[in-house]
């Protein structure tokens, strides 16, 4: 019998023998208090170590913290300016002044607002995906280990963190990775013209990702249950990308009551 994706999948994990860990998940009330943690987490790893490194997120879930960051700076709590802020994703192709895309959001949301100390997100208009994809990962380099990595997970069925679609390798580096449709249809919504929505995205692989000291997943509302439940309690495979946090010692799912009504 051919042994499909998932099956291949699993035993090689087994093989590997890499150790599987239960993730902290902390249950909020209410969006605004998952926002209120997360805030607190990049607050706590910012005053603590100034000059600490974060990969951070975009997208709607993580609004709510960065305007929460904002206003921590503004009142003289926390001060990002010796921090380092390295996106997950860009879009691929796209301007990086185009309204919809990952840069503007940062501008509009965090490193327009703030001083930082640096900043750094994939070029989506670089002329060759491979070698900004290269360069990229070569920065990334450079600045381990990643203190805090922030993420959201994608919608629906789809348990993406960073855009690392279903079959991705958890060995996966930064590289160009082409959006499932699935996400492709909630994301076109983010655009003024949904046909605009491009086709993929550069983005921060798994192995990137489980490289971090510690890792926060954020997410929120109806549309990520069925993919937490998974992520949380189904089998460790690319099938489910998010699930492969599970061999991380220190990540915590901070969930609203809806996005956590699945979990067995
Ligand atoms: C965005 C990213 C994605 C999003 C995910 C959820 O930088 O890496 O994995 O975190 O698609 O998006 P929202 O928060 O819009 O539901």
């Amino acid at each position: 019998m051919v042994k499909d994706a998932k099956d291949r999948d699993y035993q090689s994990h087994q093989e590997r023998e890499l150790p599987i860990y239960v993730p902290e998940v902390l249950i909020f009330e209410t969006p605004d208090e998952v926002d209120a943690y997360a805030a607190s987490r990049v607050i706590r790893q910012i005053t603590t170590h100034p000059a600490s490194s974060l990969t951070v997120p975009t997208g709607n879930t993580p609004t709510g913290m960065y305007e929460r960051l904002v206003a921590a700076n503004s009142n003289g709590e926390v001060d990002f300016s010796q921090a380092t802020f390295i996106n997950l994703d860009e879009y691929y192709p796209i301007s990086p002044d185009h309204p919809s895309s990952y840069t503007e959001y940062m501008k509009r949301n965090f490193t327009g607002r703030v001083k930082v100390g640096e900043w750094h997100i994939p070029n989506g208009a670089a002329p060759d995906p491979e070698s900004e994809a290269r360069r990229y990962a070569d920065l990334l380099a450079q600045r381990q280990p990643i203190d805090l990595a922030v993420i959201g997970i994608g919608p629906g069925t789809t348990c993406h963190i960073g855009f690392n679609e279903k079959g991705s390798s958890i060995d996966s580096g930064v590289r160009y990775a082409p959006l499932a449709s699935e996400t492709q249809a909630v994301n076109a919504q983010l655009f003024d013209d949904p046909a605009e929505i491009p086709a993929g995205t550069l983005t921060q692989g798994i192995a990137d990702i489980l490289g971090a000291r510690q890792i926060l997943l954020l997410a929120k509302g109806p549309s990520k249950a069925w993919g937490i439940n998974r992520t949380l309690k189904g089998l460790i495979s690319s099938d489910a990308p998010a699930s492969f946090l599970r061999h991380h010692p220190r990540v915590t799912f901070a969930l609203d009551k809806e996005s956590a009504r699945y979990i067995r």
